[in-house]
């Protein structure tokens, strides 16, 4: 007997910037990912410390070419229809649409692109769902307006926003505002955009562009549901709970402001207002966020379920510069002595999904949507050309296993896509080498391979899983 309810939507996640390529085809605009070459640059660029806008010869950009997913959409998407997924998650590239973000009206080609799309997935019976904004904002707004800092994005976004439902309008029921919106807080050129001036309160400029970010989100949400009734628009959090790390008062205090840190966009974009506990925040960190007359009427509309990636849990004490800490998602935790990490270092804790789950309900009321789940690890061929990732199948087994506890919880939950269900170039790392999918991408990370896809074990063993509505595992 399966714990999932029927109708439960099963497939997996991909998104623009880490598969499609084609990066200046189509009409395409540069976006802040394809600034982002691959090895020891890479984390210069996206903390903005070197502000190098111009792409280099000796550098290799991985989203350029990613899987070449732009091309070869169809084949990609009959192997999820083969799994039997009901439900694909990818993400618009906003500059295939406004190449550079401000123009008036929108690029044809664009368009077509995403609607061949999602009539491909509909042929399978796929549902899409469909991300506005998954990190690659436009450069153009980046070097013109400096990307969120400035209140006009919010216009530009809003009408990207309404060409999306009314082109889409019929093909696209779910919608997803912006990927991951708190890593703009941890990452702020690859989570928004964001570069900044010597000596400036950093914090300013990134709750000021956060603010703008919830209000163009509840714009949008707005827009969304005048074009029609029927869409269903939510947010996404980059998920995990934080556990203090030892029952001291303080740790205990600590785990719960760094949740509040993360959670805090979602409160917003959840129950349409700022939180209590944000006015001391602001003013400890010397921040005024800078409103509009109408900008609260605006929050006010809410999403209509809450979704979440979730890799790891977190882990926080008083002193968070202790020396152990862990790569958990980008976010900084402390290590967590008693789970086990991945090749990259990241927590492995399924437990913590029915934890993170049941304080998203408790806390929100909405239903909620797992949309990134899943282990970046290394895959190699046994001697008969197969990959046999049983790593990951007990990954991702354990994790459905407590999505399936968190369900008897009480926890109304839509639907679940395992992130990277085809091999992607990863986000933090730029490498191929780090693979999430059921479907193996023959390329390196130098951009060498045929981009042949190649069914793993775990294709296999997903689709028994879908097949049996999560009962089989
Ligand atoms: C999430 C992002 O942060 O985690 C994805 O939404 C990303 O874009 C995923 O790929 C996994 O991270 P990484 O760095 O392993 O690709």
């Amino acid at each position: 007997m399966s714990v999932f309810p029927q109708g439960f939507l099963w497939g997996g996640a991909l998104a623009a910037n880490q598969s499609e390529g084609a990066y200046r085809e189509g009409g395409k605009g540069l976006t802040t990912v394809d600034m982002i070459p691959h090895g020891a640059n890479r984390l210069a660029v996206k903390v903005g410390k070197e502000k190098r806008f111009a792409l280099r010869e000796d550098e290799f950009y991985p989203s350029h070419e990613a899987i070449d997913f732009y091309h070869r959409y169809k084949e990609d998407i009959a192997l999820m229809a083969e799994m039997g997924f009901t439900v694909f998650r990818t993400s618009i590239a906003w500059s295939r649409l406004y190449p550079n973000g401000d123009e008036p009206l929108p690029n044809q080609e664009g368009i077509a692109f995403y609607r061949a799309v999602f009539e491909e997935c509909r042929k399978y019976n796929i549902e899409p769902l469909v991300t506005l904004c998954h990190f690659d904002v436009p450069m153009h707004l980046v070097t013109e307006y400096g990307s969120w800092r400035n209140r006009k994005m919010v216009d530009f976004f809003a009408r990207y926003a309404r060409t999306c439902f009314e082109e889409f309008n019929g093909l696209v029921k779910y919608w997803l505002t912006f990927n991951e919106i708190n890593i703009m807080l941890h990452s702020p050129f690859s989570g928004a955009g964001l570069v900044f001036e010597e000596g400036e309160n950093e914090d300013q400029v990134k709750y000021q562009a956060a603010h703008h970010e919830l209000v163009a989100s509840a714009l949008a949400t707005k827009i969304a549901h005048e074009v029609n009734a029927e869409n269903q628009v939510g947010c996404m959090l980059a998920g995990g709970n934080f556990y203090p790390y030892s029952c001291k008062p303080e740790d205990v205090w600590m785990a719960l402001e760094k949740d509040r840190e993360n959670l805090f966009f979602i409160d917003v974009q959840a129950r349409g207002s700022y939180p209590a506990y944000s006015a001391r925040v602001f003013r400890e960190k010397g921040v005024t966020i800078v409103k509009d007359p109408g900008d609260d009427e605006l929050l006010k509309n809410t999403v209509d379920f809450v979704s979440f990636s979730y890799y790891a849990s977190r882990c926080a004490s008083a002193d968070m510069n202790a020396n152990n800490t862990s790569a958990a998602n980008i976010v900084k935790s402390l290590r967590n002595p008693h789970i086990e990490v991945s090749a990259w270092g990241w927590g492995i804790d399924p437990l913590g999904l029915r934890i993170t789950m049941n304080m998203m309900y408790d806390r929100y009321q909405k239903p909620l949507f797992l949309v990134e789940n899943g282990l970046g690890a290394k895959d190699e061929f046994d001697a008969n050309g197969e990959i046999n990732d049983d790593y990951r199948i007990s990954y991702l087994r354990e994790h459905i296993r407590a999505m399936g506890d968190a369900i008897e919880d009480g926890v109304p939950l839509i639907g679940y896509t395992s992130w990277g269900c085809i091999d992607l170039v990863a986000a933090s790392t730029g490498e191929m080498s780090k693979r999430y999918g059921f479907v193996y991408v023959d390329r390196d990370d130098a951009g060498n391979g045929s981009l042949d896809r190649i069914r793993k074990k775990s294709f296999w063993w997903y689709k028994k899983v879908i097949a049996s509505n999560g009962a089989d595992l």
